[in-house]
């Protein structure tokens, strides 16, 4: 058993340098579980994350009936089965779920629970009350669920069972998880789904649903993404996640910009999570990737990062959604660079597990980095090296995180409290960082 992370720790400046297996993909893991749940029998799920946000997605399951059994691999990720279909009630008994801190639980199920025709109000902690749900809301009643949120925006969302029709959806934000809550409500119904979006974003559910023998065509439009959809039930015996790219983007960052070479291998290199990779790329960075191959219909393979003097980099528009969740450690490669980093169309930063924009400034400020912060991003000055000084997650895994890459590639120990936030994606993160030399203590008493 993995010994829970401390809410205070103290990080240490220390070279990094090597192989680390990191965690199982956080959005395959949710992926894997929901969609094992709509296929009419048991599926082996394997190289899930064992993280607090899987957790929720697990235990909402089970209080739909689903049979969910998990436990530990041999490298600490999850494996078991799933046993669906997830049935609707006749009766149209209330379920209440608690998603913790995930959004991605929150909004997907919010499709599925509709597509089965379940009555649920679904919950969270502080930071998921205030993440808007309209998004979802508002797809999913066009397919004639009946949903009501806190001033029609706000969790908890309550859904009710209703018979739902197929949907041509126009979404004005490029989002996976609404695109995967209206596929997976009309996989669950039966009905048909076009999905309309600015951007493409991660293309995750789609691949799955295609693996598990349901028709998903992904078209282009001028830019655009569209996404279309037609009735049929996944079949499939197994599903798997592969590694997180978005945990090893924290390393990558470290490698790129400090004295030794990192490896992550076995990652999901998804198009639409490798963003961090073509950053890096752009700002002069090393980018190894070998070993490709497929693992049920996602791309999967071994990145190395070796350091190397890094220029400037700017990220907007259509790159901004395949590096979203990696843009506050990329801040931190801006920092080191020679030309800094400019990131703008990037608002929906302001609505993660915290204010993404706001906090993130105010941690690399206490750590003595310079940061013009934007309505729509940040601009981060070039040739800074991080400080030794306190800082507070506020809550944010990611945010915790790249404050102790901060730490480990500055000049002086870095305090970092509500640390234990690193457990919604990532538990393993002291030990992996001290597999690659990294110097942690923690200060709880
Ligand atoms: C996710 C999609 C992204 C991402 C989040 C996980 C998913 O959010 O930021 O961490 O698993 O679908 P949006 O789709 O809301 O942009």
């Amino acid at each position: 058993m993995r010994s829970p992370l401390p809410d205070r720790v103290r990080i240490h400046p220390a070279p990094l340098e090597g192989v680390v297996h990191v965690t199982g993909d956080k959005s395959l893991s949710h992926r894997c579980l929901l969609v094992a749940a709509l296929v009419d029998g048991a599926v082996t799920v394997s190289g899930l994350a064992p993280s607090a946000d899987v957790a929720a997605t697990t235990a909402a399951l089970r209080d739909l009936g689903v049979t969910v059994d998990l436990a530990p691999e041999s490298d600490g990720r999850l494996g078991g089965t799933v046993v669906g279909p997830l049935r609707s009630d006749v009766a149209g008994h209330m379920v209440e779920i608690d998603c913790g801190n995930s959004g991605t639980t929150l909004r997907l199920l919010a499709g599925l629970a509709a597509g089965a025709g379940r009555h649920v109000r679904l919950d969270g902690d502080a930071s998921l009350r205030r993440r808007p749900v309209d998004r979802v809301l508002a797809p999913l009643r066009a397919m004639g669920v009946e949903a009501h949120a806190r001033d029609d925006r706000l969790p908890p969302l309550t859904i009710r069972p209703r018979a739902l029709h197929g949907i041509s959806w126009d979404s004005t934000v490029a989002s996976a998880q609404v695109k995967s809550a209206i596929m997976l409500a009309a996989v669950g119904a039966g009905v048909s789904a076009e999905i309309r979006s600015p951007h493409p974003s991660r293309d995750h559910t789609e691949r799955m649903f295609r693996h598990a023998g349901v028709d998903v065509e992904i078209l282009d439009d001028d830019g655009a993404e569209i996404v279309r959809l037609s009735p049929g039930r996944p079949r499939v015996a197994s599903l798997s996640a592969p590694r997180d790219p978005s945990a090893a983007a924290f390393w990558q960052v470290a490698a790129a910009c400090g004295s030794g070479g990192i490896t992550t291998p076995g990652l999901c290199l998804n198009p639409g999570r490798i963003g961090a990779l073509e950053v890096l790329r752009a700002m002069g960075g090393d980018v190894r990737i070998s070993g490709e191959t497929e693992v049920d219909g996602e791309p999967v393979g071994d990145v190395t990062v070796l350091p190397s003097a890094l220029a400037g980099g700017r990220i907007d528009g259509a790159l901004v959604v395949r590096c979203l969740d990696e843009l506050p450690v990329l801040a931190i490669a801006g920092a080191l660079s020679s030309g800094g980093l400019e990131v703008s169309d990037a608002e929906e930063l302001r609505v993660k597990e915290s204010d993404r924009i706001t906090v993130l400034s105010s941690t690399l400020r206490a750590l003595g980095i310079m940061i013009e912060e934007r309505p729509d991003g940040f601009w981060v000055p070039g040739g800074q090296l991080p400080d030794s000084g306190s800082v507070d997650a506020h809550g944010d895994h990611r945010i915790a995180m790249t404050a102790a890459i901060a730490a480990s590639l500055g000049t002086g120990s870095v305090d970092i409290s509500g640390f234990r936030a690193v457990g919604t994606s990532y538990p393993g993160f002291l030990e992996d960082l001290a597999a690659l030399g990294g110097r942690a203590e923690a200060l709880d008493e």
